[in-house]
Order: C-alpha cells, then structure tokens, then sequence
C-alpha cells in the first residue's frame, strides 16, 4: 500500500514548510515539493496541516487504585482520534514477579491483540529487593528501558522509598534504563490527610489542600539530589507546581541530566474545579493535584522555554458514577477517591486550540512536545517525526474545524470528560498508523489489534546528551 500526501503544510519540531509525503508500506519514502509518485492513494491536504502521530508517554490502562481499575487497552482508538499513534502504558511490578514478567504478562493479556495504537512500556518497581534491583538492566534488554517509582502513596504497595529510587539509580545507569519519578513527599500528604479528616474536610476540593506545591517541590529536589549523588539521568513526570518547574530548571543549569514533563490536564484546568457543587469536584482528583492560573501560566512558559520537555495526557478512564463516588458518602473522603482523570482523546485539541491558537506555543514546539521529544526521550527510535525513514505515524490535521469537546464525543470509554464544553479549534481529520488509515473525517476506521509492540532502546534522549 502506497499512500501520496499532496501540498499540504508540514510540520516538524524545527520548523513547517509546505510540500508532499509518500508513503511506501509502513514507512516515510519521501517528503519534498511536487513529488510525483504513483500511489494507491493520493491526499490532497491543501489547507491542512501534517503532523507526525504523536506519542503518549504516560497512560495508565492498568492503574489500579483501591481495587479499582481504570480502562484498558480495547479505549485505545481514543488516543488515535486525538492524534496519538503511540502510547506508553505504566505496567506495576506484581507482586512476587520481576519486572519484566510482569510487563510480558500483562503485554500479552491485555496488550496484543487488543490495542489500536501502537505501544510501549514503563515499568513500575513496586517490590525493590536486592534480587528485584539486580533485575532493573534486564528491562533494557527487553526493551522496556524506563522504570518510575511513585514517592507519593504512602501506605499503598506501589509507593517508594528514598533508599529504592537510590538503588534504581544507581542500577539503571549501569544498563541505560531511565528512572522516572512521581514526585510528591508522601509523608506531607499523609499528615496533612489526616488533618483535614479529623476537622471534618472531606470533600474532593480538600484533596488540592492536602497537597500543596510544596508537596511536589520538596519531592522534585529530593530526587533531583538523589540523582545527582548517582550521576543518573532522571524524569519527573506530571509537573504541576511552578516551584517543581523551578527545580528541574536550575538543575538542568547546573549541567545535570533532569527532565520534565507536564499534562494537558495541568494547562488549562484549576484547582478551584475541585470545589465544584455536589459531589463533581471528584472528576477532577488527580495528583500532582491541579493547581492556580500561576502555576498555569508558568507551565505554558516552562513548556515553551524547554524547561520541560513533554506534555502527556496521564489518562487515567476512572468513571465518575461509580469508581470516583468510593470517596462519597458516610465515613470516605477525598483520599478514597480514585486518582486520575480521563484525557487520551485531547492531548492535541488542547495544545492546539490553548496553545497555537492563544500564541502560547508554536506549532513547531507543539510538535516536539507531542510526539518528537517523547519518542526520544522513551528511545522509539522510528516515532515522533516526519522524516525519511521513519514510521508512517501521519496526522492531517484540520485547523478550520470548529467545536466543543464533550463526553459525548469521546470514545474514552468514561462517562465524562475533565474538559467538558471547552471549545475546540481544528481536530486531526486523517491518521494513519504506520501507513495505514485509522481515523478519516475524525472517526476511528482501524481495527482491534492493529497496533503493535515497540520496543525502546536503552540510553534514550537523557544519556546522549
Ligand atoms: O492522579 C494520577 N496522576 N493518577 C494516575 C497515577 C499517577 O500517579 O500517575
Ligand atoms: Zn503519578
Ligand atoms: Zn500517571
């Protein structure tokens, strides 16, 4: 199958330019001005612009939180019809399994033949014991060559410890796997919980006041020291507080190799959509927890300034009526409440329409953080890019479109949407996944299973530089 993309505006991480795109089976042949090809199909995109398909790297279609578990990979073609071609799913150590058995196991039940998009991996050290440690440069054998630790959850089995991301540190620099860190002092957290608890708090807006920007740049420091004393490389994800984007900034100054990435949820949304009426705030749970126009302001500039280098859609399909309400009623609280909110669909729609469209970003810098600077920093070696060579992951993209984003429209699988009634400018009218069509005129056409297993390459964008 061979695929022509005529006149339309190309857009890359380095700059646009008008010309065409020929597709030969699953990779780009050629890109250049007036091409002349004999395809299968012939596009004609004038008035559009081309984008590479972008790469999520931080989904959660496993995630469990208190027994409940989010929506998994058969919602993927929603990450297609936002413009997304590849996602990066966290896989938690099992208990009692290693690490790469437990991304195998789970790769093969709920990723194969399943996934509409093609994927990659995480891994999540929930277990750290010596032999677990020892284990961590297998991951890049197996070509899962990132692993995050959660600093936040005190009390949960997945939570870890200075001592654990100490050791991974130290581990994965031998064998070029990236340690990931969600970052939020735990202990802060727990007392502050508590606090709140007994004075009666216990509405979802309390989950805001029990984790404050200090929570997060006290945890963003901590790690960064604990990275430098191991001379590793290290990502913070989900950047939410402009004191955290601080810490990153001036280590990275410093000459240290810490990066950043920030969520589309974090740039347009606000804390105070937590105090919402009734029970609606819970939508709106998720941690690093939202925060004000300040901390907003300084995302969009961090983002913009390469002082964060990604923006992820940390999707998370929790449904508001049942799984969000384990934190209503008699005796719960905001911490019953699931963590995280449903966002796949809209990674791009919110970059463009609050970020090109508002003259907060370019359209260049759109691109690099959507898909080039994902690809790289996760070592998907053939993503993120228009280039000769590469993946025929290709969005045309309809600037003209005009709408609202609604549950309504989306096929998340989740029975709201964190952005409802937002308008929307433009939307990706055509993707193709390596070369084939799977969204045309914005609807999904693809097929269950069609998306495939990517591996990443150890020593990702965090050692090469
Ligand atoms: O609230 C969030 N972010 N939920 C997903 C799990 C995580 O911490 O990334
Ligand atoms: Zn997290
Ligand atoms: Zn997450």
């Amino acid at each position: 199958m061979s695929v022509l993309i005529k006149n339309g505006t190309i857009v890359t991480s380095e700059g646009e330019f008008q010309g065409d795109i020929y597709v030969e089976g699953e990779s780009i042949k050629a890109i250049g001005k007036d091409l002349e090809y004999q395809a299968d199909e012939t596009v004609d995109a004038t008035g559009k612009y081309i984008l590479p398909g972008g790469v999520d790297q931080h989904v959660h279609f496993s995630f469990t939180y208190k027994g409940s578990k989010v929506r998994g990979f058969e919602t993927s073609n929603a990450a297609a019809v936002g413009g997304t071609t590849t996602v990066i799913e966290f896989v938690n150590q099992e208990q009692g399994k290693g690490l790469v058995e437990s991304i195998d196991e789970y790769r093969k039940k709920e990723a194969e033949g399943i996934a509409m998009v093609d994927y990659s991996f995480h891994s999540v050290m929930t277990d750290p014991r010596p032999e677990v440690i020892e284990e961590i440069p297998k991951l890049a054998e197996a070509g899962y060559p990132t692993m995050k630790l959660f600093m936040a959850y005190k009390g949960m089995f997945f939570h870890a410890d200075d001592d654990a991301i100490l050791q991974a540190l130290y581990k994965g620099k031998e064998a070029g796997v990236t340690i990931m860190v969600h970052a939020e002092n735990a202990d802060m957290i727990d007392v502050l919980t508590k606090q709140l608890i007994a004075e009666g708090k216990t509405a979802p807006y309390f989950h805001a006041v029990s984790r404050p920007p200090v929570v997060e740049a006290e945890a963003t420091r901590r790690a960064i020291y604990l990275a430098e004393l191991a001379d590793a490389p290290l990502y913070v994800v989900h950047v939410s507080a402009k004191e955290a984007i601080e810490e990153i900034k001036q280590a990275y100054n410093r000459g240290q190799a810490v990066y950043g990435e920030t969520c589309s949820h974090y740039l347009v949304l606000d804390m105070e959509d937590l105090g919402r009426p009734g029970f609606e705030g819970a939508k709106y749970v998720c941690s690093p927890a939202l925060r004000t126009k300040e901390h907003r302001d300084a995302l969009w500039q961090a983002i913009n300034r390469k002082w964060l280098n990604a923006v992820s859609s940390d999707h998370c399909g929790f449904d508001y009526e049942v799984q969000k309400h384990m934190g209503a009623g008699e005796g719960k609280s905001f911490a019953d409440i699931p963590n995280g909110a449903p966002s796949l669909q809209n990674r791009l729609n919110i970059l463009w329409t609050y970020g090109v469209c508002e003259g907060r970003i370019s359209m260049s810098r759109l691109v690099d953080l959507f898909a080039t600077m994902p690809a790289k920093i996760n070592g998907l070696e053939k993503k993120g890019q228009l280039a000769i060579g590469y993946d025929a992951d290709i969005v045309i993209f309809d600037s003209s479109y005009k709408g609202k984003i609604s549950v309504a429209n989306n096929i998340e699988g989740v029975d709201y949407c964190p952005f409802e009634g937002f308008e929307q400018k433009g939307r990706p009218e055509t993707v193709y996944l390596r070369g084939n069509k799977i969204v045309e005129n914005g609807k999904y056409v693809g097929n269950k299973g069609q998306g495939r297993f990517i591996p990443g390459k150890p020593y990702g964008l965090a050692y090469s530089e």
